[in-house]
């Protein structure tokens, strides 16, 4: 996505090789009109899908996330990292642990908001390691709904995320994807097959 792209080449921050920073627009402060062409185009991958809920993970998932239920007029579920008081019974529940920020959470959402009826999209903001999206998989799969596939905003391909995922046999849909960020630079996949053909 061309509009991301820029923004990212605009407003990112490379803060070592493996960390890009987009606390202005995604992870802190949030620009709404880039999130509803996010939406949009999520809605656009996915319009055949049948898809009747949208599920992320508190918190930035949430932004990319509402914009995209909004566009294919679905509701959203966040997966919580804490607990709360008033989600107590009849969770699903999975464990998760972030390699870039060495954490591990206990994620739950009430069975109430995901059925065997549903077909769910999983969205998320950066692809990593792929573990906060195979967890939201495996809450899904644990309340037999289908996951039709999994919508990232900005992957970073040089980490195993996006091929782990695929291997399990889900369509990934990233709208950047990143092949790296050596030198303080980001660099896109699409751009380096640009420099080949050069
Ligand atoms: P994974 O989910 O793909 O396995 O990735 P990993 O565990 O390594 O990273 C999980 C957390 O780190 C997520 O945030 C994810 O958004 C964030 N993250 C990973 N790589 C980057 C990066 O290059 N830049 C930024 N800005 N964030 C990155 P989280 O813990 O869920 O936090 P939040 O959603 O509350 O912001």
């Amino acid at each position: 996505m061309k509009l991301l792209e820029e923004r990212i080449n605009t407003d990112g921050n490379v803060l070592n090789e493996n960390v890009l920073k987009v606390d202005s627009f995604l992870n802190h402060q949030i620009d709404p009109q880039l999130m509803n062409e996010i939406g949009k185009e999520f809605s656009r991958l996915f319009q055949k899908d049948s898809i009747t809920k949208i599920v992320t993970i508190e918190s930035s998932g949430i932004a990319p996330a509402v914009m995209t239920g909004l566009h294919m007029n679905v509701p959203v579920v966040f997966a919580r990292k804490r607990k709360s008081a008033t989600l107590i019974d009849d969770l699903l529940t999975a464990k998760v642990h972030s390699f870039t920020k060495n954490e591990t959470h206990d994620l739950s959402i009430s069975k109430q908001y995901i059925t065997e009826n549903d077909r769910v999209l999983i969205i998320d903001d950066f692809l990593a390691n792929g573990q906060a999206s195979l967890a939201l998989v495996k809450m899904a799969e644990q309340a037999n709904a289908v996951v039709t596939g999994i919508g990232i905003v900005i992957e970073k391909s040089f980490q195993p995320g996006a091929d782990l995922l695929k291997q399990e046999g889900y369509r990934v849909e990233s709208l950047a994807r990143i092949s790296s960020l050596s030198n303080g630079e980001v660099k896109f996949l699409n751009q380096e097959a640009e420099e080949l053909i050069k």
